[in-house]
């Protein structure tokens, strides 16, 4: 990308839209085009084509999404695959229509089968049921990679679907009840340490596995993607299964490659947060599936690789949500 290229940023306000903003700016990109929700609803169409049609934004990452976690999925699932599909339709189609060069669309990694094999690679796509809990959400993001996948086979468009795994990182959502695992850690642990309680009691066995991944690192991922060398990103754009005979969709995983246990990451948030009692773990709590890794060679052969460890992203993010909370009082 030009460094005064024009360059859309869909979803700029939330965890992957902002750091994906602070990456650009950082690596000097100028013309970086933002809109919010309330200027912008990307669930309108005619609202939608008219901003592409006007701005001709050259690069699109599209990080506008309906998102949240298992409640809001439940409570919500209409609105979840209404709006997302809405959402990624629109973007897509208008972003074709104004010859946008390449567009990089973001899903997660419930797009694989619940049972998917472990580390997940991008092949395991479409080969089992997925996860009931946020199917819905599922689904949209699946359709998502296959308009990418359809308009570069009709129109010859470069749109690339990229998957981060758990992600969290400045300008996470902390709620209480609402949140993902790293930020409701992180508070219940900081809320404990100032009442000077004695333990910190953590749902579940604390022997599932998971990834956690630093929001800048994602968006480091992100930048470097769409910054590749025509061939070298061409690679990653898969190939037309009619012709090839083999289902290679536009899909590249992004993710540290390494997991840890709950009771591991319990451990280094009490670390982070200087929490002194002990932590109990309640196993009559559900666990969930007991590993979720993604496989990230096909990232990793790309020359790229995620730069902070988790005990530093953790120690960032706390730094950042102190601050938030004391500009709160
Ligand atoms: N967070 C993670 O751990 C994670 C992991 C893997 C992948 N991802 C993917 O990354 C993408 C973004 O996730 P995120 O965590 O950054 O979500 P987020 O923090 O909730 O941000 C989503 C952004 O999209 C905007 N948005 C939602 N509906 C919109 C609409 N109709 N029109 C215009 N803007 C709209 C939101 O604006 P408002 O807030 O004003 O509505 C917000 O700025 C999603 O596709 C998600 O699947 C996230």
């Amino acid at each position: 990308m030009d460094k005064t290229a024009s360059i859309y940023v869909a979803g700029h306000r939330g965890l992957v839209g902002s750091a994906i903003v602070r990456n650009l700016r950082a690596a000097g990109f100028s013309n970086i085009v933002t809109r919010t929700h309330a200027e912008l609803d990307l669930t309108d169409e005619r609202a939608t084509r008219g901003f592409f049609e006007a701005e001709k934004p050259e690069y699109v990452f599209m990080a506008a999404a309906k998102v949240g976690g298992i409640v809001a999925n439940n409570t919500y699932p209409a609105q979840f695959i209404r709006d997302n599909l809405a959402i990624q339709t629109n973007v897509i189609h208008a972003a074709h229509l104004a010859g946008v060069t390449r567009l990089l669309f973001l899903g997660s990694s419930c797009i694989y089968p619940k049972l998917a094999a472990q580390p997940m690679r991008e092949d395991a796509l479409l080969t089992g049921p997925l996860e009931p809990t946020n199917r819905p959400y599922a689904l949209a993001k699946i359709a998502g990679i296959e308009m990418c996948w359809s308009y570069n086979r009709e129109y010859g468009t470069k749109f690339l679907a990229a998957m981060p795994t758990n992600l969290y990182g400045p300008g996470d959502n902390y709620h209480p009840t609402n949140s993902h695992v790293i930020p409701a850690l992180l508070r219940k642990f900081h809320e404990a340490k100032l009442r000077g309680d004695a333990t910190v009691t953590v749902w579940g066995s604390g022997t599932p596995r998971r990834e956690f991944m630093y929001s800048d690192d994602m968006a480091d991922a992100c930048v470097f993607l769409m910054n590749l060398p025509d061939i070298r990103y061409q690679a990653l754009l898969g190939s037309d299964e009619n012709q090839s005979g083999r289902f290679e969709p536009p899909l590249v995983n992004i993710g540290t490659g390494t997991d840890v246990t709950i009771a591991e990451l319990a451990q280094l948030v009490r670390q982070t947060t200087g929490f002194t009692g002990d932590i109990v773990f309640d196993a009559s709590k559900p666990d969930g599936t007991p590993r979720k890794l993604m496989d990230v060679s096909l990232l990793t052969q790309t020359g790229w690789r995620a730069r902070t460890p988790l005990a530093q992203g953790l120690c960032d993010a706390y730094a950042e949500f102190q601050q938030s909370e004391s500009g709160k009082t």
